[in-house]
């Protein structure tokens, strides 16, 4: 049968690389994206695979997207990849509270607002693959981003809880920790700054967004169904977790 896929921010960097992927492995895809509308315009052109715009931090909008998706594709989601996520970069002693609430809002609880609006159907199906993207900085700490780390280690155990409550159901749960990619939220970082992280990078440069997709690809494979827990690093060798 043919998988429905629902990717989190999938029409930039890794998420649109994570679409075209699954898309080219023979699921049906649909993506979601929050504000920039000309980049959906274009992805939709290139792909034409359907974007949706809604705020994956909020619970309501979640809920409402996910089903007008099951409802257009007359089907329910079977994979979903958690993929949407800001920066806010700043040390503690200037982080402003919107600064930690948005990133905290976008990246983790988007995570369970998501999560929370289709795990019922795969329950109910008996099969299911949900694969949040977290990142290397939530597993070793970055130094400027406190609300980065701390949601995306956050990311990391809500992962390890939802695999043990689903397993007996079909439905795994994993996370793929990617290191610095090659997409605009890197692009961000001051060049002196990403210069010397590239340095401690030891296969000597950034990841491409389409090597962070195939790992998803490998988890979102129908013989992965052993695979539940687990958090997949793809840093180049950056940190050995
Ligand atoms: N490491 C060590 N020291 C640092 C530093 C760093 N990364 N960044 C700043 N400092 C130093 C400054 O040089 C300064 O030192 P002096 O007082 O001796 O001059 C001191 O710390 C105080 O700095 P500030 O608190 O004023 O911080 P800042 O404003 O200079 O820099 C920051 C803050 C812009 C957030 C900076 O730390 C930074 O760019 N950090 C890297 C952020 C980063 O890597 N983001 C990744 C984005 S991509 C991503 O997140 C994707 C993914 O998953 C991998």
């Amino acid at each position: 049968m043919t998988r429905l896929a629902l990717i989190t921010g999938g029409t930039r960097g890794i998420g649109a690389a994570i679409a075209r992927r699954l898309l080219q492995d023979g699921c049906r895809v649909a993506v979601t994206y929050r504000g920039n509308a000309a980049a959906a315009r274009a992805f939709m052109d290139a792909t034409a695979i359907a974007a949706y715009p809604w705020d994956a931090g909020d619970f309501g909008a979640c809920a409402a997207g996910v089903h007008q998706v099951e409802m257009d594709c007359a089907q329910g989601v079977d994979i979903l990849v958690n993929n949407a996520g800001i920066t806010r970069d700043a040390s503690l002693h200037n982080m402003t509270p919107a600064q930690w609430r948005a990133v905290i809002d976008a990246d983790l609880d988007a995570c369970f607002n998501m999560s929370r609006a289709v795990i019922a159907g795969m329950r109910d199906r008996g099969w299911g693959r949900i694969i949040n993207i977290t990142s290397i900085n939530g597993q070793k700490g970055q130094f400027g981003q406190s609300n980065y780390a701390a949601a995306k280690a956050g990311v990391i155990g809500f992962t390890k809880a939802l695999a043990l409550e689903s397993a007996r159901k079909g439905v795994t749960v994993n996370a793929v920790a990617p290191g610095y990619t090659a997409t605009d939220m890197v692009a961000a970082v001051a060049p002196e700054v990403l210069r010397s992280i590239v340095l401690n990078i030891p296969v000597g440069r950034l990841a491409q967004p389409e090597e962070i997709a195939h790992a998803v690809a490998f988890l979102a494979h129908e013989q992965s169904g052993f695979i539940t827990g687990s958090t997949l690093s793809i840093n180049g060798g950056q940190y050995l977790a």
